[in-house]
């Protein structure tokens, strides 16, 4: 290669490294995402003098309310509020007045959305049914929902949720521990930065169910017996309790727990026997369960006298008396000989629970004793016959 070709080689290199360095066009966006009715701007700059044109997927746009020339090398395109139909490829061309061409593009995708419109966001399911709890989603170009319980995905597989075509939660046979906060996570296809969240509250019914330890319960009269009825309650909400009494409601003598599940009655009398319902009652509906309260009574005796003294030939009459529950049967017994004295007739007689002796003899005397007898127990009473 002789001298002058070399430096004319040399100069055609310098030429066109200064081509390229003049030929940098670039397209300054804030941002390459935007949001229906969002504004676009676009910044075309040359870095050489030139006519510069705008070109949106191939097809030239020349509106001057959108392009606008800033100066001999740069260029601005404005769209004020975004539509779906401004997404695609933007053309910054330049023909240099150097008479080389070159061009910049940029892509840009315009979404709108997502957004829940009237989606509801409380949702009452009573339990065991099937629950149903759509996300009403919109957006464009296309959207993709998720539904999150506790910062954790809902999986279509497995499990008894699973989020259906139309994006609704559907829980199948709604359990109690379904209750609580779910999340719709909608975002636009293809973009994970551009979401939105919307909180949906589930809560769980049930109807009252009372269950009781015993349905019948036998207790003893007295100041010393004090008696507590259960009854168990479970429902969602949580049930009201109300107890019906076969007697009035006494404050000094009933006592309720702090949620009313146990009565407790105090020194039991024979009155407080019969039916006791115990109701529980939510919104759902109300159940009743009743428990059976049996009072005996221990036997007591009474005599009309403790002691007769009499003398031979004269008569002898004691009455006797018996309370309890169940009432007791009532029998005169001779304790000398340990018989009981059962004759309605003769001269020693018992007749309507009257001991009664005629014309008494020296060997009538000694103890007699009324006695009663029940499944609650036995009491007797003796009494003393004196003759002379
Ligand atoms: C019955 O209840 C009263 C009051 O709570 C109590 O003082 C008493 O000790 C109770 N009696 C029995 C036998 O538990
Ligand atoms: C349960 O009791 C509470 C307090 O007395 C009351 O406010 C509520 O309305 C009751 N609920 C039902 C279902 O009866
Ligand atoms: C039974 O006992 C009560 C109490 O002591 C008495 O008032 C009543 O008269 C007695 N009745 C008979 C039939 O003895
Ligand atoms: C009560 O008396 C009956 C009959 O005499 C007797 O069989 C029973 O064992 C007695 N019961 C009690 C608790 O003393």
């Amino acid at each position: 290669m002789n001298q002058p070709t070399r430096i004319l080689t040399l100069a055609l290199l310098l030429l066109q490294l200064m081509d390229s360095i003049d030929a940098k066009m670039s397209i300054i966006s804030t941002k390459l995402d935007i949001k229906v009715g969002d504004e676009i701007l676009l910044l075309c700059k040359a870095g050489a003098e030139g006519d510069i044109t705008w070109q949106k997927d191939g097809e030239d746009i020349d509106d001057e309310e959108i392009v606008n020339k800033l100066d001999e090398a740069s260029s601005k395109l404005v769209i004020k509020k975004a539509t779906m139909q401004d997404a695609g490829r933007y053309t910054c061309h330049c023909d240099f007045d150097s008479g080389h061409k070159d061009d910049a593009q940029i892509q840009l995708f315009v979404y709108d959305g997502p957004s829940f419109g009237s989606t509801k966001t409380y949702h009452e399911f009573l339990e065991g049914t099937d629950g149903l709890v759509p996300c009403l989603v919109t957006g464009q170009p296309q959207v993709d929902v998720q539904w999150f319980k506790n910062q954790q995905e809902i999986s279509n597989v497995g499990g008894h949720m699973r989020k259906q075509s139309d994006n609704t939660l559907r829980i199948e046979k709604v359990k109690r521990e379904d209750a609580g906060t779910y999340v719709c996570r909608a975002q636009i296809r293809g973009r994970p930065s551009i979401f939105m969240e919307l909180s949906v509250s589930v809560v769980v019914n049930a109807p009252p169910t009372v269950r009781l330890r015993e349905e019948v319960k036998k207790v003893l009269a007295g100041p010393e017996t004090n008696v507590s009825l259960l009854c168990l309650v479970d429902g969602l909400p949580q049930p009201n309790i109300t107890w019906t009494m076969p007697v009035q409601f006494n404050p000094s003598r009933h006592h309720f727990n702090s949620d009313s599940s146990q009565l407790t009655i105090q020194s039991v009398v024979r009155e407080d026997f019969g039916e006791y319902v115990c109701t529980a009652t939510n919104k759902i509906a109300e159940s009743s369960a009743t428990i059976m309260l049996h009072v005996f009574e221990a036997p007591e005796v009474f005599v009309s006298a403790e002691q007769q003294r009499v003398l031979v030939g004269e008569a002898v009459s004691v009455s006797c008396n018996v309370t309890g529950h169940p009432h007791p049967e009532l029998h005169w017994l001779n304790k000398q000989n340990g018989q009981t004295l059962s004759s309605t007739s003769g001269r020693v007689r018992v007749v309507d629970n009257v001991l009664m002796i005629d014309e008494v003899v020296p060997s009538d005397g000694g103890l007699y004793s009324c006695m009663a007898i029940s499944s609650s127990g036995n009491a007797s009473r003796d009494v003393a016959v004196y003759s002379k």
